[in-house]
């Protein structure tokens, strides 16, 4: 079956509001469209449910429910349980969360394994472990192609490794990494798996539990919902880990490693997430009665199938332009539609000629310059990123390709 767009855009109130009309959205990878589902489950929590939840009324109890609803849908969809997910204000900031514990679990002579292919959030934090007598290793990209070899993975790991972090894909490479592959040779040599899936949870929720890594994050404001970081922390490295939140909320999973008070009707609003990829599911004749990572996995698929047809197009407009070195493969099945260019000028000034010409586009290191230093870019000139979703329309895509005619 083929992804419905008009109905798909349908969901989303920016297709239809009148100050964005023939502006093309092509900066996905640094914050989504947010879906009405969710738009409207913010503005009735605001409305009607805006007081501290759990408590014996009526306005508080449906806040409350609201919230455990968004946690065990969305856990439901990621195929994990539901106190194995938990929020906080963004993925950095759990990265750095989580490092804290790792930081006191960890004995100095003991190592983690970061990657040069990551956004800063999910290598920066971890890196800083080395203050505390921790072992860094960098497992490092091919300086051509972006690419990162599991083989070179190998040869890091030994029995002093305790964690390893990587990208489900980069936001700038944009190449989709074997996650369960990479995950099954960390198991073996006996570390934990962390992955970062902030750029690849947009093209569609994955099934962590069956994908395999202890900690998947995402953050849900590039995923059609509200300014959240979700994070997966699997049972046995949840309750391994230190608490980092208050003594007495140590014994509750989700409540582990999100020391800050919630934001309450953030976290509630993110159920809409989970009631478009019903709604999806259910428009392209899904029955309901699914399980929910079922449910989760084939929108995954409709989303992918639509957004691949675009990419290949996008790639091959660009890929032997001599003016640009795209960055990461010209395959569209080995990549999320995050296309990085680097040009011989920097990448903000041509985004700024996009802009002119409809295009909303980003240029810069998009925080992952030690990927892009290591391809040789220069952060500084940074590049012109084009990254979309599967909102995105063909007549957009067209718009875009007439774009670059004239910007590159
Ligand atoms: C791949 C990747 N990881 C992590 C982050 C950080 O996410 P947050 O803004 O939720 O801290 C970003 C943000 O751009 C990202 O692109």
């Amino acid at each position: 079956m083929k992804l419905d767009i008009e109905f798909v855009r349908s969901q989303f109130p920016a297709f239809a509001e009148p100050v964005l009309q023939g502006q093309a959205f092509f900066e996905n990878a640094g914050g989504s469209y947010t879906c009405g589902a969710v738009i409207d489950r913010l503005t009735r929590f605001y409305t009607q449910r805006k007081v501290q939840p759990y408590a014996p009324y009526a306005a508080s109890m449906l806040g409350g429910a609201e919230m455990d609803e968004a946690r065990a849908r969305l856990s439901a969809l990621l195929g994990v349980e539901a106190d194995e997910l938990s929020f906080g204000p963004s993925t950095t900031q759990n990265t750095y969360v989580l490092a804290q514990a790792f930081g006191q679990m960890m004995q100095p002579g003991e190592a983690i394994i970061v990657t040069n292919q990551d956004h800063e959030a999910n290598t920066g934090p971890w890196r800083r472990l080395s203050e505390r007598g921790i072992e860094v290793r960098e497992w490092r990209i091919n300086p051509e192609t972006g690419h990162l070899n599991p083989a070179d993975l190998e040869d890091l790991l030994d029995e002093k490794v305790r964690l390893v972090c990587f990208p489900h894909c980069s936001n700038v490479v944009g190449e989709i990494n074997p996650v369960t592959q990479i995950t099954a040779l960390a198991h073996a040599a006996g570390a934990f798996v962390c992955v970062d899936g902030v750029s690849y949870a947009p093209h569609g929720f994955v099934d962590v539990g069956t994908l395999g890594p202890d900690i998947y994050l995402f953050s849900a404001y590039k995923t059609y919902g509200p300014h959240q970081g979700l994070m997966v922390i699997r049972r046995a490295l949840g309750e391994l880990l230190p608490n980092q939140g208050h003594h007495f909320n140590g014994g509750t999973l989700y409540k582990r490693f999100t020391p800050a008070g919630p934001d309450h009707a953030q976290i509630a609003a993110c159920a809409g997430m989970a009631d478009y990829v019903d709604a999806l599911f259910a428009h392209h004749g899904g029955a309901l009665a699914a399980d929910a990572a079922t449910r989760g996995m084939a929108v995954h698929d409709l989303m992918r199938a639509h957004e691949t047809g675009l990419l290949q197009q996008l790639l091959d407009a660009v890929k032997s332009r001599n003016s640009v070195r795209l960055i990461g493969s010209d395959k569209a099945d080995a990549r999320a539609p995050t296309v990085a260019l680097a040009l011989n000028r920097p990448g903000e000034e041509a985004a700024r000629d996009l802009a002119a010409r409809g295009i909303m586009a980003g240029g810069g290191d998009f925080y992952a310059g030690r990927a892009l230093s290591a391809m040789g870019v220069d952060p500084e000139k940074g590049v012109l990123r084009l990254s979309f979703t599967h909102y995105t329309s063909q007549a957009e895509l067209d718009q875009l390709l007439e774009a670059l005619d004239d910007v590159l």
